[in-house]
């Protein structure tokens, strides 16, 4: 297939300054977000998207009726919370096994009134055009978090302190399969990020918005600046910034911020600390918001009710 230039190329240009917003995500904990809503097998999946911070992206970037397609679907969080406010929702994923968890949340979170509006389909996110079929060029937001090019996994416990891995390579990075994007670093991530971001500029209507969720990480003391390549891959599929936001993962108490790392985190910020870097918890993602068109953000459900 046509692949993107990548953005290490010259031809590549420094973005402009856009807006920056804060935005609260965290207020609970994401256990208590899906809790009594979502499937209990979620946990299994180890790269979910705060449900908070998926209505609020749906909520302020698109409107009632509209298409809301996310690409790289996991346990399918932006599709539900989508059609909770009456949004259609297209869901693309590749394994089997989270494309039917994304299905079962669907059935489980949504009433028989709202299920319809939910669909999940199994695949290649740089197919997504061929995927979408009909509904190609008329999606309105595509909203959607990929992997942080870092490894991810849900950790055995039982397996701690007894020098066995605490996650099985089957386990680690979304599937054992290679092909996952989870297991992308380096140019080969970039390369497959440009190609997944040319094709949601595909099949969104013209001024059709991209939504994307990231995390800056750390690797050996060094910042791998994930939300800045993002930006650097959307303007090189032809997308325009519009919107910088962060999302606290955090909660805010009485004026200060109380963390909520997992358990990972704080033990690998207590050893980079250890080690004498100066590690902080990690305590927002980024969200990026995108034109694929002239840089003009739609009117937000607020907006739309003050003005009516
Ligand atoms: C960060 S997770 C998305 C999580 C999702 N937002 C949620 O709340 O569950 C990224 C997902 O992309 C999937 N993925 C990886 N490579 C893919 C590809 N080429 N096409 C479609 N999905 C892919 C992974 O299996 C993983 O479930």
């Amino acid at each position: 297939m046509a692949t993107t230039p990548s953005p290490r190329t010259p031809t590549h240009r420094r973005s402009d300054p856009v807006p920056l917003a804060v935005w609260p995500a965290a207020q609970t904990t994401a256990q208590y977000q899906r809790a009594g809503r979502y499937h209990p097998g979620c946990a299994a999946h180890p790269g979910k998207m705060l449900p908070d911070l998926a209505s609020r992206i749906v909520a302020e970037y698109s409107r009632p009726g509209q298409l809301v397609v996310d690409p790289l679907a996991g346990t399918g969080t932006t599709l539900v919370e989508a059609a909770l406010l009456g949004r259609r929702g297209i869901g693309v994923e590749l394994e089997a096994r989270w494309a039917d968890l994304a299905r079962i949340n669907a059935d489980h979170v949504l009433g028989p009134k709202d299920r319809h509006l939910v669909e999940v389909r199994q695949g290649d996110a740089t197919k997504l055009a061929e995927l979408l079929g009909a509904d190609a060029g008329r999606v309105d937001l595509v909203c959607t978090s990929p992997p942080y090019a870092c490894d991810v996994g849900n950790l055995n416990v039982a397996n701690w302190g007894a020098g066995r891995d605490l996650c099985s390579a089957a386990e680690r990075n979304y599937s054992g399969d290679k092909a996952n994007l989870g297991h992308a670093r380096g140019a080969a991530y970039e390369q497959a990020m440009a190609n997944i971001y040319a094709a949601c500029f595909a099949v969104l209507r013209p001024g059709g918005l991209l939504a994307v969720v990231t995390k800056n990480t750390r690797r050996k003391g060094r910042t791998l600046d994930l939300a800045g390549l993002t930006v650097a891959l959307a303007e090189a599929a032809g997308f325009t910034y519009l919107q910088h936001v962060i999302a606290l993962h955090a909660a805010i108490r009485d004026g200060d911020l109380v963390a909520r790392p997992s358990f990972w985190q704080r033990t690998q910020a207590h050893k980079a600390r250890t080690r004498g870097e100066p590690a902080h918890l990690v305590v927002h993602e980024d969200v990026e918001v995108f034109s694929a068109g002239p840089a003009q953000l739609a009117p937000t459900t607020q907006e739309t009710a003050h003005a009516h």
